[in-house]
């Protein structure tokens, strides 16, 4: 049996190497398609997996159909909006995310991003501190929490808001729980979003809800650029001269922010979040065991398609 490892955007190699040694200890091949520029190389090397190990790589019918043999695709990371999750149930492929292996990784840069905002981009301005601000945490999940242990580190008054996790969930992790989405924003100088692409929340960030915040505030996007109304997003950054919008997602509208709005925004040019040698090592090891568990044992606790 083989286990393609299909990374546009390739893991660090020591996490390749404990991928491998994962998947060849238990007897399967392995094939690894790095850094692919035609979505033909992919379709050609999925036709004879069984399974499929991916980061945000897209895995739509077109990808299922070639894929005759494939029995199961981890996602080596949390949001698995990349994957067409009907497609695979229809196809019978088991689909499965790592969730919380890389979410320190993404809970850092929300930082590094936050600290370059209040900083003025470090253009030589005076700029401020975190300390003692408020960061409103928008969905507590794994990297949600992650950002809220940290945010207590630079001394940060900290709250959050998500309809699915239990106020009493918030409150053990010393946070504030929040109840209204317009409340997180308008009393937060840093709101950090931590909700996925899904069809409830697309574009449902917008020019109401950013042009809450208070004076200077910074939106940190570590998220999904699909969660962000980009119009609503240039609006705002037009009518609130002190907004900045700080992400590690190059909206669609990049070039026309960046040269309306300067320093003021910011976006990594390649998603960047997970990119570390710890979080690579953690989500595909993660995900090479699942892919074993699965075509070995029929495992399937992450699955995440019916
Ligand atoms: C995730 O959903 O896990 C992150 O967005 C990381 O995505 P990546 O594996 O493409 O870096």
């Amino acid at each position: 049996m083989k286990v393609l490892v299909a990374t546009e955007k390739p893991f660090a190699a020591v996490a390749v190497n404990g991928i491998r040694e994962v998947i060849e200890g238990a007897g399967y091949e392995l094939e690894l398609l790095e850094k692919y520029s035609d979505k033909k190389e992919f379709l050609a090397a999925v036709a004879t997996a069984d399974g499929l190990i991916i980061r945000s790589d897209k895995v739509d019918s077109e990808v299922l159909d070639a894929a005759r043999q494939l029995k199961v695709v981890v996602r080596a990371g949390a949001g698995y909006d990349n994957v067409d999750l009907a497609s695979a149930t229809a196809h019978g492929v088991c689909v499965e995310n790592t969730p919380g292996q890389n979410s320190n990784a993404v809970a850092e840069l929300v930082f590094g991003l936050a600290v370059m905002a209040v900083r003025n981009m470090y253009d030589g301005t005076s700029g401020s501190e975190l300390k003692d601000k408020n960061i409103g945490i928008h969905a507590f999940g794994q990297v949600g929490r992650n950002v809220a242990r940290i945010a207590k580190g630079f001394g940060m008054k900290v709250s959050a808001l998500d309809p699915y996790c239990p106020d009493e969930a918030i409150v053990a992790a010393g946070v504030e729980p929040v109840h209204s989405v317009e409340e997180l924003y308008r009393n937060n100088k840093i709101v950090s979003l931590h909700i996925p692409a899904t069809d409830e929340t697309r574009k449902s960030v917008g020019f109401d809800l950013i042009t809450l915040l208070p004076k200077n505030g910074v939106l940190v996007n570590t998220a999904r650029k699909e969660v962000i109304d980009e119009d609503g997003l240039a609006k705002a950054l037009r009518e609130r001269p002190d907004i900045k919008y700080v992400a590690d997602i190059r909206p669609d509208n990049a070039d026309a922010l960046k040269e309306e709005f300067g320093n003021r925004v910011f976006f990594t040019p390649k998603k960047m979040g997970a990119q570390t040698s710890e979080a690579n090592i953690n989500a595909g090891i993660a995900a090479a065991r699942q892919v074993v568990a699965f075509l070995r044992d029929g495992v399937d606790k992450f699955r995440v398609n019916k």
